[in-house]
């Protein structure tokens, strides 16, 4: 039997997470608002979640009805067998999402309400307990998403959100998401092959993903035991979830093809990204240092450097600073970084103009609430103006 499932993720990135989901066997897939509707095999749906490296949430549908009003509502969550369907005695909650937005005719708190009590019926109606409701840490998620006068209920399989990858301790302020790190990798068309830079680490984020798809190592392959939703799922195949988890491990190699660079001015972040790096087990397969992006110098005749600028306050800096600092990492692409490619993510917001290269790409995404461009150059050949000084 087919698993009839969701992946979701921000709007942008629907189309790589589709690509993804095509690659790891998915079929019937198909593009929705914010997420990606495929059917899946039993091992395919369970790889899923330890492999999809895009993916915010993984929704398995229990069913799909009219839910016009709160009544209809109600009906349809009490006759859903509930108890068949997860480990009863373990906690649970309800995501609401009215996805019509105002105009919706049954708000976010009506959902809960309804779905609640009518999840609570389906137990009596078989004079059994209900489960504890527990909003903060549940092992079951139901999800309640009313459209257009028709609800899908669906079971959250993912547990906690798969941007949470496990690697990450605190201590950078502005760490990018790790799937949305993924997700520029594989719009870069980064697969390992070639050698990586981020001169602006920070935290680590590009440069520990990046070493995730050169090894072929599943982003979620060291989530501990029962951390996943679908582990407290009544029909939990935990032969089928082990051997998964085997197959998906042994398909790592053992060293990346191409070296991976990180580098930052702020030692402390290196040291940081360095502890990130240990705990996602990808430590020994980056080159960590310590400098300033206008030190740095093309390690390899050819490349991709991809980094997240920092701007406005967030470096500490006066406007002024900022301006010189994008015109400064303009000058270092231009004269050290021939033949490479180059991808900066920059608020639409911030002085990205004094870069001073034209983009042959630019591409629009949110990097969480900020407004972001990804700008991409292939850096070539350059050549000083007569009246420019060179470098040494
Ligand atoms: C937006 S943060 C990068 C966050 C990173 N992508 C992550 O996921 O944690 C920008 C980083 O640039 C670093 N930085 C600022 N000015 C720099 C410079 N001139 N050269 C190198 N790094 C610099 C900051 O220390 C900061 O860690």
């Amino acid at each position: 039997m087919d698993f009839h499932l969701y992946a979701t993720c921000p709007d942008e990135l629907v189309p790589i997470l589709a690509t993804e989901i095509a690659e790891l066997g998915g079929t019937d897939i198909r593009s929705v608002y914010k997420a990606v509707h495929f059917q899946a095999t039993k091992e395919v749906y369970y790889a899923a979640h330890r492999q999809l490296r895009t993916a915010s949430r993984l929704l398995r549908v229990v069913r799909e009805s009219a839910a016009a009003t709160s009544q209809m509502l109600y009906d349809q969550a009490s006759r859903i067998p509930w108890p068949d369907l997860f480990d009863v005695t373990r906690s649970f909650a309800i995501d609401p999402i009215a996805a019509d937005g105002k105009e919706s005719a049954l708000s976010p708190a009506e959902i809960l309400r309804r779905v609640r009590e009518g999840v609570m019926q389906s137990f009596t109606r078989r004079q059994l307990k209900p489960p504890l409701v527990d909003a903060e840490a549940p092992k079951v998620t139901i999800v309640a998403y009313v459209q257009r006068g028709r609800c899908t209920f669906a079971l959250d399989s993912s547990g906690k959100s798969m941007d949470k990858r496990g690697y990450r301790l605190e201590g950078h302020p502005a760490p990018l998401k790790e799937t949305l790190a993924a997700a520029i990798l594989r719009m870069l068309d980064y697969d390992g092959t070639m050698p990586l830079l981020d001169p602006m680490c920070g935290s680590g984020t590009f440069p520990i993903e990046a070493a995730m798809i050169a090894l072929r190592k599943p982003p979620l392959i060291h989530r501990g035991k029962g951390e996943f939703g679908v582990e407290w799922m009544a029909d939990f195949d935990k032969d089928l979830w082990r051997a998964t988890e085997e197959r998906l491990r042994a398909q790592r190699v053992p060293a990346p093809p191409a070296p991976i660079f990180a580098s930052d001015i702020d030692p402390k972040f290196v040291d940081l990204a360095r502890k990130d790096a240990l705990r996602a087990r990808v430590e020994r397969d980056i080159q960590f240092s310590v400098g300033s992006f206008q030190d740095q110098r093309a390690p390899l005749p050819a490349g991709l450097l991809v980094a997240n600028l920092p701007y406005g306050t967030r470096i500490g800096g006066a406007a002024d600073d900022v301006k010189q600092l994008y015109s400064d990492i303009g000058d270092t692409l231009k004269r050290h970084f021939q033949g490479w490619t180059a991808a900066l993510l920059v608020a639409q917001d911030s002085p990205h103009k004094f870069v001073g290269l034209k983009p042959n790409r630019k591409i629009a995404l949110m990097n969480g609430t900020i407004p972001a461009w990804l700008l991409v150059y292939e850096i070539r050949a350059w050549r000083p103006k007569v009246d420019e000084p060179q470098d040494a």
